[in-house]
């Protein structure tokens, strides 16, 4: 198998550093932590950016940058100026929102997109230092569409692979962004370009019409003398892992200490990176009209949320936060008693294992994103419970649910509608619950991250290798 050059923004490890000391320590989100096994198996290298670095004294940065080769990653350093424009200014404060439908989240007048542009000139450089003939290259995701592009012009004859891990959203939605063309163009450069969902495949495909007024048929695009093909790859995750901790020991020591400290009570779990887009406001209103309409529930129910710290410097984020800690303490003020508390609000991050523990003590699990490319948490949870147990409730707008039908759906805006759910969850007779768990665990092993990188590498093996025009 030819040798993997993984691409993204972010590194599967982060680095995080004060005046006195270092660590290295695994990344939140699931392009890093879907990737980590592909990676692991593969003799291959990955390219991306480690976090801030520039507090580290030179002795410090020496070690990180060990540290980093023996994990087979090449780091891509950012400036303080290129992770406010770069980072938090173009792909979170502008692309993010845009693609995730949120309008009104991106900004009237955007300044970034040289520093956008200047960025991916920079990362394509890294791997043009590391690519030997015969390699395949990988790139993945909305900080990176420039990329591909960029590589194709310097390397016209290498397989090139661009995954995008969020939504490519309706084209009437994507048009607005003027700078619409060369994003198309970058992604293009590839050879293949996988998305999660045919849903987003297809807006892809018509904004390329529309945009670039190029043509295509079902999954091939010509442009610029060669042929671009298209796929629809379901990201999966790594269940042998998950299966493994959920069996394991310690964890198990770890899930009867939740389940007996909620004694007497149903628990909810909702796990996120605190964003705007997974849906906890709406979850949280629904959680509050559930115990407004049933008081029989109150003290009986408890909820616990763990909003992983995220992009904490983009004002949207932190204006988030704010807002989701005031819902939590008024709900826990109206409905909390000396003794309990129906919000259990934690954050901060967890080990996989610590989040196997949890995802094996819920009854209920909620996904309830607003828009979300895929959704690993409702997999992982699913892939955690090897009881057989639990019930998962998703929301109809994360790419997951077009693989995981048997969850309870929900409309995250109808908080109506996902209370009524919420109910019907903690009452699902214990064979339903069953009966659905058994499906969506047959699924989920049939699919999982190791065939999910497999498929999409030997897809873009197979394909002819790229003519240069003139030739
Ligand atoms: N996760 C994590 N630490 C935590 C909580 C979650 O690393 O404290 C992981 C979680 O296990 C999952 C990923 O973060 O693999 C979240 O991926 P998902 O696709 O659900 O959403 P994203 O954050 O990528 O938008
Ligand atoms: C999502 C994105 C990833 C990103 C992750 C964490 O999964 O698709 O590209 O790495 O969120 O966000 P961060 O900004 O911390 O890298």
């Amino acid at each position: 198998m030819p040798r993997l050059l993984l691409v993204s923004n972010r590194l599967p490890v982060t680095v995080k550093a004060d005046a006195r000391e270092s660590m290295v320590i695994p990344s939140s989100g699931g392009l890093a932590t879907g990737l980590r096994g592909p990676h692991q198996r593969s003799d291959g290298l990955w390219i991306g950016w480690p976090g801030d670095t520039s507090k580290l004294k030179p002795a410090q940065l020496a070690q990180v940058n060990q540290e980093l080769a023996d994990l087979k990653t090449v780091p891509v350093q950012l400036t303080a100026s290129e992770v406010s424009r770069f980072y938090e200014g173009f792909s979170n404060g502008v692309l993010w929102p845009l693609f995730h439908y949120l309008l009104q989240r991106v900004p009237i007048d955007v300044h970034d997109w040289d520093a956008y542009r200047r960025v991916n000139y920079r990362f394509a450089d890294a791997v043009i230092a590391q690519y030997r003939e015969g390699d395949l290259i990988w790139v993945h995701d909305y900080q990176l569409t420039l990329v591909p592009g960029i590589l194709r012009k310097a390397l016209p004859r290498a397989k090139i692979g661009f995954f995008l891990h969020i939504p490519f959203p309706a084209t009437d939605v994507f048009r607005i962004l003027p700078w619409r063309e060369e994003i198309l163009d970058g992604m293009l450069g590839a050879d293949l370009v996988g998305f999660h969902t045919y849903g987003y495949l297809r807006h892809f495909a018509k904004s390329i019409v529309r945009s670039l007024d190029a043509s295509f048929s079902i999954d091939r695009i010509p442009y610029q003398g060669r042929t671009v093909r298209l796929g629809v790859f379901p990201m999966g995750i790594d269940v042998a892992s998950f299966e493994k901790l959920a069996t394991d020991d310690d964890v198990l020591a770890q899930v009867r200490s939740i389940r007996e400290e909620a004694k007497g009570q149903q628990l909810f779990l909702g796990v996120d990176r605190l964003d705007y887009t997974k849906g906890i406001q709406y979850r949280l209103f629904a959680m509050e009209r559930l115990l407004e309409r049933e008081p029989k529930l109150r003290g009986r129910v408890r909820l616990i949320q763990v909003a992983v710290p995220s992009r904490e410097r983009v004002d949207a984020y932190a204006s988030f936060r704010r807002q989701v800690d005031e819902t939590v303490g008024r709900i826990n003020g109206t409905y909390g008693s000396v003794g309990q508390a129906p919000i259990h609000y934690l954050y901060r991050s967890f080990s996989q294992r610590q989040i196997t523990a949890l995802y094996r003590a819920a009854d209920v699990m909620m996904v309830t994103p607003l828009r979300d490319g895929m959704n690993l948490v409702a997999k992982e949870f699913v892939a955690s419970r090897t009881d057989g147990d639990g019930v998962l409730v998703l929301s109809e707008f994360a790419g997951a649910h077009s693989e995981l039908g048997e969850a309870i759906t929900v409309n995250p805006y109808d908080i109506e509608g996902m209370a009524a759910s919420f109910k019907r969850a903690l009452r699902m007779p214990e064979e339903e619950r069953r009966s659905r768990m058994r499906t969506l665990r047959e699924r989920i092993q049939r699919h999982d991250v190791h065939r999910w990188a497999d498929s999409f590498i030997a897809t873009m093996e197979h394909l002819p290798q790229a003519e240069p025009i003139g030739d």
